[in-house]
């Protein structure tokens, strides 16, 4: 499987163009893609970084690390998934890195989701659906969790996220319509994002293999 993630994120290097800020994910897959993106670094501007893990990566590379309130709206964004449906709606926060994954698929023009075969489902919702959340409401919200989805929360327990909170994630569940689900559970208080991304879906797909493909 690491064989099929590595040709994904070096096929996704084909969409990095000159002078560019590139927006990076979290994760496995998008290791891969950090690597080739340092030797082709003389090329780019710079990227923003959705967690301290791809920070840490991209620096070893040397490649500047920008913060987003300075770049502008980004041309690029690159990133893994957990599942990934024919419409190229995705789960996403296996790594917790969610809320930054999502800030950055928002800002930019192009969403470029790279993934080995296992991930392409049907349906979302075998994977446990991740949720951030303040940790003062973790009950409460997985309380609500219940009675909206039906789905069983679970606490991660003993994960952080960068951004000091905790992370729900919800099991049994077969999400027929990923934009409701991901709209309701926003209105949650204390929901601080929702792993599926599903309003701004990806936009283009390559999946592993040899050779990848491209949805
Ligand atoms: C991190 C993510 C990752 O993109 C997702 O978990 C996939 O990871 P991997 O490439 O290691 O399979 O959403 O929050």
């Amino acid at each position: 499987m690491s064989e099929a993630k590595r040709l994904a994120g070096e096929k996704a290097i084909e969409y990095v163009e000159d002078g560019m800020i590139v927006g990076v994910g979290t994760g496995s897959t998008v290791a891969f893609f950090i690597d080739a993106l340092g030797r082709i670094k003389h090329r780019i501007a710079g990227a923003v970084s959705s967690s301290e893990q791809s920070t840490a990566r991209l620096k070893q590379h040397g490649i500047e690390v920008l913060d987003l309130n300075n770049t502008g709206p980004l041309s690029l964004y690159v990133d893994g998934a957990d599942e990934c449906d024919p419409h190229k709606r995705l789960i996403k926060g296996g790594g917790a890195a969610l809320t930054r994954e999502k800030i950055i698929a928002e800002a930019s023009d192009k969403f470029v989701c790279i993934v080995d075969p296992s991930k392409l489902v049907p349906v979302l919702g075998k994977f446990p659906l991740p949720v951030e959340v303040i940790p003062m409401a973790r009950s409460l919200v997985a309380r609500e969790i219940v009675k909206l989805t039906g789905g069983q929360p679970v606490w991660r327990d003993g994960v952080v996220t960068d951004n000091g909170n905790v992370v729900l994630d919800v099991h049994n569940l077969s999400i027929v319509d990923p934009v409701a689900m991901e709209r309701d559970l926003n209105q949650i208080p204390g929901v601080v994002s929702v792993g599926l991304f599903a309003r701004r879906p990806a936009d283009v797909v390559i999946v592993g293999g040899e050779p990848p493909k491209v949805l």
